[in-house]
C-alpha cells in the first residue's frame, strides 16, 4: 500500500469504502464544516464535496479521520506496524550490533534507509499550470469559513515550507493562514515552532525576506508529516521518506530556491517579511474555543502553480475529537519509543482528545525508585513540544493509560493531594486559554503512582486490589447458565 498523491489515496479509500463524493451544492462558508463536523464525531467517512458555489475544485475533507485511515494514510493498516518500524529504526542506530550477520543486516537497512532520502525532479504535477504576480487570486479556491466568529476563510491543511537561513535545512509545518485579500494571508507561526525560528532568525540576520512556500495535497504520509514535532534540523522528508519506504519527489519552486513535493495539488510561492505583523484571527480552534485576534507574520503570495485540475485538501478543527486528533495520535505511537531512549521508564502514553495535545498527558512508568514520577515529569517538561504540556498524570505501569475511568479510580484514590501534586512554571501553548498571561505559565504533575516509606514519610502499606480467586471465576464460568440470569 503505497501512494504516490492524494488522487491514489482518494481512489483506494473509494474503494474500501471510505470515502464519500458530495454532489449536491453546498457552500464553502460554515455549510461545510457543520456536515463534516456530524460525520467526523460519528466516525463517518472522508468527504469529498464536489460541487462547491462558486468554484470549480473539489474539497477532500476528513482524509485522517479515523485511525483506520490514518494508518492507511501512512501505508500501513495498523499503526501498530509504523510504530515497530520505528523501534526497529532505534535498535538499529542504538547500540553496536552482535556479531557479522547482525552487523551485514544493519548495514543493508542502513544502505535501504538512504534510498528514501527525497529525490529532486525536474518537473511535477503540482506546477502544470502557473499562475504569475497580477494574475495570483486565493479567492479562486474554496478556502473554508469554518466558524461564525472566524475573522475570514483560512487555508487549514498546509504544508508550509521555509529554509534555515544559517543551515539551509528545509521545514514543513502544517500552520493555518488566514486569507486577508487575492494575495496575502496570516502565517500562523505559534511562538515554539520551526517555522517561527526561521521567522526569528531571518529578523536577527537583517534578511530582507524569508521565503515561504505552502503546499496543499500531495502523498498523505507527506501531508501528515508537517504535523510532526521534529528538532528543527531534522527534515520532515526524510521521516515521510522512511514512512512510505520511498523518497518524496521535490521540484524547484518557479520562484525561489525552496524545493516543493512535485506531487503537490497546489503551490504557493511567496515571502514573509521580517517583522511584517498583522492581526490573525479570531478563529474556531482546535481547543474547542476561538482564539482570538493576534498579531503573525503576513505572507506575500507571488505565484500559485497547480495541477490542471486541483483537489482543495481541508481540515476542520474546533471541540475535540476533530480529524487533527487523529494525526497526533499517530505523532504520539510514533514519538513513544524515541521518548524511550530518554526516559527508559516509559511504559505508555496517552493524549486524550479532551485535552488537545498540550492540556493532558497521562503516561505510565515501571517505578524502580523513589520519586522517579516527578522525574520524569520534568523530563517530559524538558523535551520538545513536551514543554507545553500544562498537565501530566503519572501512574504506575499496570495501569491501561487509555482507560480514562481507570486512570481516574487510581488517580483519585491514589494521590495525597498535599503531596503528590507537583506545580512549575514555564513555557506554555501559544492556545493557552487558562493562564492570566499569554506564553508563560503554570504546570501541574500528578504522581498517582504508588508510594513507598521514602516518599512523603508514608506509614502505611498499600492495599491489594481487589481481585476474585480465579478458580471462583471459572467455576462462576461453568456454572453461569444453571444461574438463569441470562
Ligand atoms: C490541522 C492542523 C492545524 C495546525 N495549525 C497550526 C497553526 O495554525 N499554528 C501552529 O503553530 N501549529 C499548528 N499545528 C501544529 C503543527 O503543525 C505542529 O506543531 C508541527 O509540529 C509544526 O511543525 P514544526 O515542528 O516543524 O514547527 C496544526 C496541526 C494540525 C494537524
Amino acid at each position: 500500500m503505497k501512494f504516490k498523491d492524494l488522487r491514489e489515496f482518494i481512489a483506494f479509500l473509494e474503494d474500501k469504502g471510505a470515502l464519500r463524493r458530495i454532489t449536491s451544492p453546498v457552500s464553502h462558508e460554515l455549510e461545510i464544516t457543520e456536515i463534516t463536523d456530524r460525520v467526523i464525531k460519528s466516525g463517518g467517512p472522508a468527504l469529498l464535496f464536489e460541487n462547491v458555489t462558486g468554484f470549480d475544485a473539489p474539497v477532500l475533507i476528513n482524509m485522517f479521520g479515523s485511525q483506520q485511515r490514518m494508518s492507511w494514510a501512512l501505508g500501513v493498516d495498523s499503526l501498530d506496524d509504523v510504530v515497530g518500524r520505528v523501534d526497529g529504526l532505534l535498535n538499529l542506530t542504538h547500540g553496536p550490533p552482535q556479531g557479522l550477520i547482525n552487523k551485514l543486516r544493519t548495514l543493508g537497512q542502513l544502505v535501504r534507509l538512504g534510498s528514501f532520502q527525497p529525490k529532486t525532479v525536474n518537473h511535477g504535477p503540482c506546477q502544470e499550470v502557473v499562475i504569475s504576480e497580477d494574475e495570483v487570486n486565493l479567492y479562486k479556491f474554496p478556502i473554508l469559513k469554518s466558524w461564525p466568529l472566524d475573522g475570514g476563510p483560512f487555508v487549514t491543511l498546509p504544508l508550509v515550507i521555509t529554509k534555515d537561513p544559517e543551515t539551509g535545512i528545509q521545514n514543513y509545518g502544517i500552520y493555518r493562514m488566514q486569507v486577508y485579500d487575492q494575495r496575502t494571508t496570516g502565517m500562523h507561526w505559534q511562538t515554539h515552532k520551526v517555522g517561527t525560528r526561521h521567522y526569528r532568525m531571518s529578523h536577527e540576520l537583517g534578511l530582507e525576506k524569508l521565503d515561504v512556500a505552502v503546499a496543499l495535497g500531495g502523498d498523505p504520509a507527506t501531508i501528515w508529516t508537517g504535523s510532526a514535532p521534529l528538532p528543527p534540523d531534522m527534515d520532515e522528508m526524510a521521516l515521510a521518506g522512511f514512512l512510505r519506504e520511498e523518497g518524496v519527489e521535490l521540484v524547484k519552486a518557479k520562484t525561489n530556491d525552496l524545493l516543493v513535493p512535485a506531487q503537490a495539488e497546489i503551490v504557493l510561492e511567496g515571502y514573509v517579511t521580517p517583522g511584517e505583523e498583522r492581526l490573525e484571527g479570531p478563529f474556531g480552534d482546535h481547543t474547542g474555543y476561538y482564539s482570538m485576534e493576534d498579531p503573525y507574520p503576513v505572507f506575500h503570495v507571488t505565484c500559485i502553480t497547480h495541477r490542471k485540475d486541483p483537489i482543495y485538501p481541508a481540515a476542520i478543527v474546533g471541540r475535540p475529537p476533530m480529524e487533527d486528533y487523529y494525526m497526533g495520535k499517530v505523532t504520539e505511537r510514533v514519538f513513544l519509543p524515541m521518548m524511550k531512549l530518554i526516559l527508559p521508564e516509559l511504559v505508555d502514553i496517552n493524549m486524550p482528545a479532551e485535552g488537545s495535545f498540550h492540556n493532558l498527558v497521562i503516561v505510565s512508568v515501571k517505578k524502580e525508585y523513589p520519586g522517579q514520577a516527578r522525574k520524569v515529569m520534568h523530563g517530559l517538561w524538558g523535551l520538545g513540544l513536551m514543554s507545553l504540556v500544562k498537565t501530566i498524570i503519572v501512574v504506575d505501569h499496570f495501569v491501561d493509560v487509555h482507560n480514562i475511568s481507570e486512570v481516574a479510580w487510581r488517580v483519585t484514590n491514589n494521590i495525597d493531594p498535599a503531596q503528590d501534586f507537583v506545580f512549575s512554571t514555564g513555557p506554555i501553548d501559544d492556545l493557552d486559554i487558562g493562564s492570566p498571561t499569554p506564553k508563560f505559565g503554570s504546570k501541574v504533575g500528578i504522581d498517582a503512582t504508588i508510594k513507598g516509606p521514602h516518599e512523603g514519610g508514608r506509614q502505611r502499606d498499600w492495599p491489594p486490589d481487589i481481585a476474585m480467586d480465579p478458580a471462583i471465576k471459572e467455576l462462576v464460568d461453568r456454572k453461569w447458565n444453571d444461574y438463569g440470569i441470562g
